[in-house]
């Protein structure tokens, strides 16, 4: 038996401790978090973040060997295993500031490790991070005058929101990096043999500390890479009478490129993409590789354009003027079957039709609460509406901006009838039956698709 210690009760180190807690009955898992309300959540019914599964597994194992935490000291005396999931935003002050990782609360967690330790540990470092971090680490790890061994092991997270438990259960791999010194192999054996449980063997691989940090920052820049790559040919449909899911289809049937990830859209958020790329960008800056730091940066460049175009396209649509024209936007989170908004597309959206005076209705199943938050301060003056039908009454169009399922399965046909005219709907997710909407009177313009728009009378 061994105690396993989770720092940072987030969307990475929750559901990843619950699944580890149900396959591995005989360890002791803890997530600790410097947030008390967020570990109250966590012993609640309510917990702090939505994730289709993760109830159930962790009513399955709370309280018998899975165990939230707000004392994080104590709980690192006691761990022999400590994962560490903080958070490592873009860095916002100084240098590198809008690219470089901000690694201020993984030095500060690296510190309390080092003060409250009493016995030999291994840390695993979950969180996202620039290459070669496991070196700073281990330096602060090991500045100390106890003699204590630390291992740092590399274990990046590629589980993706919504599906996260699914993706734990049934990773298509799980990457394990570690120095290859003795100690090294030991710490490295011994998260093998967590994952060990439940993964086959042949798909936990085993590499450097480096290429293990690495991977994670290339993965996600190849991820976005292909979103990026068919939104831009989204806006060369626009213009040509060619349609991106006809394309799409096309090419990811060669089994070179493959089906996954080409969805053309509003653009790409959440966490992890664009904080990840800019953080590949400002590595090649530092390391004198200017060319390739452009090559990446263009990858965000080109979501932010997509974004752009997306409401400039909604703004001429609808007469060059949104002022004080009601609009409903369907989805606030960044991504069906997340309450999760961070660097959402579609506040920025919101965002951008509130500065040109539009009075915003904003609907969403999970996500409203946390887009209030983040829209306080720029944007207070929007209306949080949960149910989509009252959203859309008496609105001039409807922009559906997360592609939840049960935005298309609305009654349409009853929406159009409560809203103004001409009435528009800008299908940002490509998930409605647009042929069907342009019968019932809609205008209707989709992502890479050619426009659906009555003439006038
Ligand atoms: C975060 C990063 O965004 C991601 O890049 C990384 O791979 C893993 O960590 P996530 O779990 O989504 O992902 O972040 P978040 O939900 O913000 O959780 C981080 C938690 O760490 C927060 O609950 C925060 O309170 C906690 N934390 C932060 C600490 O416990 N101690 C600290 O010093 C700082
Ligand atoms: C991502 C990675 O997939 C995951 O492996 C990593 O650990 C964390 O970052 P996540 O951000 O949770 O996961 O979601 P993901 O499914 O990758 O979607 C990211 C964004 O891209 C969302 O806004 C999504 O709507 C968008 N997207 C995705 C598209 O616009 N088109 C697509 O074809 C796929």
């Amino acid at each position: 038996m061994a105690n396993l210690l989770c720092i940072g009760a987030g969307y990475v180190g929750g559901p990843t401790m619950a699944v580890i807690a149900q396959k591995c009955p005989e360890h002791r898992v803890v997530v600790a978090d410097v947030d008390s309300a967020k570990i109250a959540a966590w012993q609640s019914d309510h917990l702090p973040i939505y994730e289709p599964g993760l109830k159930e597994v962790v009513l399955s194992c709370r309280g018998k060997n899975l165990f939230f935490s707000a004392e994080v000291e104590r709980q690192i005396a006691e761990a022999d295993i400590i994962f560490v999931s903080v958070n490592t935003p873009t860095k916002s002050f100084g240098q590198g500031a809008g690219k470089a990782a901000d690694l201020q609360y993984w030095e500060k967690t690296a510190r309390q490790i080092l003060q409250h330790s009493r016995t030999p540990k291994i840390v695993v470092e979950k969180s996202t991070l620039p290459v070669r971090t496991a070196e700073a680490m281990e330096r602060i790890l090991h500045s100390n005058d106890r003699n204590l061994p630390f291992d740092v092991v590399s274990n990046p997270e590629f589980l993706s929101e919504g599906t996260a438990i699914h993706d734990m259960e049934n990773p298509d791999r799980v990457l394990i990096g570690a120095r290859d010194t003795p100690s090294g192999r030991k710490a490295m054996q011994a998260v093998v043999d967590i994952y060990a449980h439940w993964v086959p063997r042949e798909r936990i691989i085993t590499t450097s500390l480096w290429s293990s940090e690495l991977s994670k920052l290339v993965a996600n820049a190849f991820l976005a890479q292909r979103i990026s790559s068919i939104n831009s040919i989204s806006a060369l449909c626009e213009k040509t009478e060619a349609d991106i899911q006809e394309i799409a289809h096309a090419i990811g049937l060669d089994s070179r490129i493959g089906p996954h990830f080409l969805n053309a859209s509003v653009g790409f958020g959440g966490s992890c993409f664009k904080k990840d790329i800019l953080n590949l960008v400002y590595l090649c800056e530092h390391y004198g590789l200017p060319e390739v730091a452009r090559y990446w940066d263009q990858v965000v460049q080109m979501n932010e354009y997509q974004q752009a175009r997306f409401h400039a396209r909604m703004l001429s649509s609808m007469f060059n003027t949104v002022a004080g024209k009601r609009i409903a936007l369907f989805g606030a989170a960044f991504k069906a079957n997340t309450s999760d908004t961070r660097e959402s597309p579609a506040l920025n959206v919101c965002r951008a039709l509130v500065e040109e005076r539009a009075e915003v209705v904003l609907t969403d199943p999970y996500a409203l609460d946390h887009a209030r938050i983040d829209l306080a301060k720029d944007a207070p003056q929007v209306i949080f509406e949960p149910d989509p039908y009252r959203a859309a009454a008496k609105a001039h169009a409807i922009a559906v901006l997360t592609e939840w399922n049960l935005f298309a399965e609305l009654d349409y046909r009853a929406i159009y009838q409560s809203m103004a005219k001409p009435a528009f709907i800008f299908d940002g997710r490509n998930i409605l039956d647009h042929r069907r909407l342009f019968s019932m009177g809609f205008n209707v313009q989709a992502i890479g698709k050619p426009p659906l728009i009555h003439p006038a009378r």
